[in-house]
């Protein structure tokens, strides 16, 4: 296995580029030059999302690439979200109305559900309050209708249990292509991954290098000493070996980073492969999610009164 994990098939047929650009708390101001750096390194996939409130500016710097010809559109791969404030199938044409004006695009490959929570219409913030009973097969006709507009050249969700996601696959008529779900060596996704190899659903990783930037997580992922140990037997940083697991997994990674070095760095993971003896030495890593979505449950208020309600028991 060397240079050969460039794209993933997903079940609409088409090639989604395996590594993404991340642009969570990619702050405005930053996140434009970042996308830039990005594109002229050869990454051809950004993540996005309407929530990170950095759109805008990711418009701006993409219409300029198209029109200096670095890149064509139909050469690059854009994921957006579905917040969880625009549930009500009315407002989700909107809401991608909204992000396709705001990145200036006129499609979007993939659009996810963000989140199986539901958020009173126009509300701000994470506030237990704001939380409102979801009704996921409602909001997912309004994604399948996206998707027979042209708009939507993909559907997915994101943050699926794989109850969740077994649930909706009963009920759809366009089946999800992906469910985005944080993925790194400390949480694999054992369980979903067999769930979503099983029914032609692609795994995407967000948080590949366990969010380190995050410091109400405590994140020590990069840490860990199978990483550390396999980065120098190799000669490849930990990060570039969480990722380089990540493809070799199967699933595609979305890197953040708004640092030119790290951007480059998170791309050079082509060309070379985690031998097979230190591949093994991965599922051995003691598992644990990191991003829990505390705000998303509450005893009294919303839908989910705990989160192992939220996740089905995967903790
Ligand atoms: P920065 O944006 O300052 O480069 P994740 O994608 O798992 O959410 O991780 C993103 C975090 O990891 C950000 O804080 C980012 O910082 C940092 N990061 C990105 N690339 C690397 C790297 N190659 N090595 C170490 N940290 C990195």
């Amino acid at each position: 296995m060397s240079d050969d994990i460039r794209f993933f098939e997903l079940n609409t047929g088409a090639k989604m580029p395996s590594v993404g650009l991340g642009t969570w708390q990619s702050d405005p101001g930053l996140v434009g030059e970042a996308v830039a750096i990005a594109i002229k390194v050869g990454y051809r996939h950004i993540d996005c999302a309407q929530v990170y409130g950095n759109e805008k500016e990711i418009g701006i710097v993409l219409k300029k690439m198209f029109e200096d010809g670095i890149v064509k559109r139909e050469d690059l791969w854009i994921t957006s979200k579905l917040w969880c404030t625009d549930h009500g199938p009315e407002d989700v044409p909107e809401a991608l109305n909204r992000t396709l004006r705001d990145l200036q695009l006129d499609y979007i490959d993939l659009y996810l559900i963000h989140w199986p929570v539901r958020m009173k219409k126009g509300s701000v913030g994470f506030k237990p309050e704001n939380l409102t009973q979801p009704d996921i097969p409602s909001t997912w006709r309004a994604m399948e209708a996206l998707c027979d507009s042209g708009k939507a050249r993909a559907i997915g969700v994101s943050n699926f249990s794989t109850k969740k996601l077994g649930d909706l696959l009963e009920i759809a008529r366009v089946p999800p292509a992906v469910d985005q779900v944080e993925c790194h060596p400390s949480w694999d996704q054992r369980k979903l991954r067999a769930f979503c190899k099983s029914r032609g659903v692609h795994l995407s990783g967000y948080s590949p290098l366990g969010s380190p930037g995050t410091t109400w997580l405590k994140s020590d992922v990069l840490k860990h000493p199978v990483l550390k140990m396999v980065a120098e037997k190799l000669g490849k940083s930990p990060a570039q070996v969480a990722l380089r697991w990540g493809l070799q997994m199967g699933h595609s990674v979305l890197p953040k980073s708004t640092h030119e070095s790290r951007i480059k760095e998170n791309f050079d993971v082509f060309g070379w492969s985690i031998p097979e003896d230190l591949f093994a030495k991965f599922s051995d890593i003691e598992q644990a999610r990191l991003l829990r979505g505390s705000s998303f449950a509450h005893e009294t208020l919303g839908h989910y009164k705990t989160v192992e309600e939220l996740w089905d028991g995967e903790l």
